[in-house]
């Protein structure tokens, strides 16, 4: 009976272990252009697209510049950087991370903060 009832807990601890696991879920967290995105495009994408920094190319330096071309960011990181138009020009490729920063941030919709 003893035995019996050390299976029965010990089930119980495995099943409750397993319905903890499903029942909370890896939380979605939001990209934000603030958060995530500027200081991103701050370190790769400097000084060309940084007015401040003496950039005359696109301005990502603000929300409104790097929204406009969120669709397009992603393009250009993710090309081979043999092709023509790949980003950031003349330097290594994003990581995966960082390219699935720009992803997700595209996929959330854009959001500023
Ligand atoms: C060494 C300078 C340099 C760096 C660094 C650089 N770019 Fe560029 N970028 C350019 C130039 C020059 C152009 C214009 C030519 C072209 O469109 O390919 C451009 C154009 C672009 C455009 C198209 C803008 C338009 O007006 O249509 C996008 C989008 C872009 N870059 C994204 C990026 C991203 C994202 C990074 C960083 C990960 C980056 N670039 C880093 C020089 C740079």
């Amino acid at each position: 009976m003893k035995n019996f009832a050390s299976v029965l807990i010990l089930i119980l601890i495995i099943g409750f272990a397993a319905c903890s696991k499903k029942s909370n879920p890896a939380k979605v967290k939001s990209i934000t252009y603030s958060g995530d995105i500027l200081p991103l495009l701050q370190a790769k994408c400097s000084p060309c697209h940084m007015p401040s920094k003496g950039g005359n190319k696109a301005n990502f330096e603000n929300y409104e510049g790097a929204k406009k071309y969120g669709a397009e960011l992603l393009a250009r990181v993710i090309k081979n950087p043999t092709d023509r138009g790949f980003m950031p020009k003349m330097n290594p490729k994003l990581s995966e991370d960082e390219i699935a920063l720009i992803r997700k941030w595209n996929e959330q919709g854009l959001l500023e903060k």
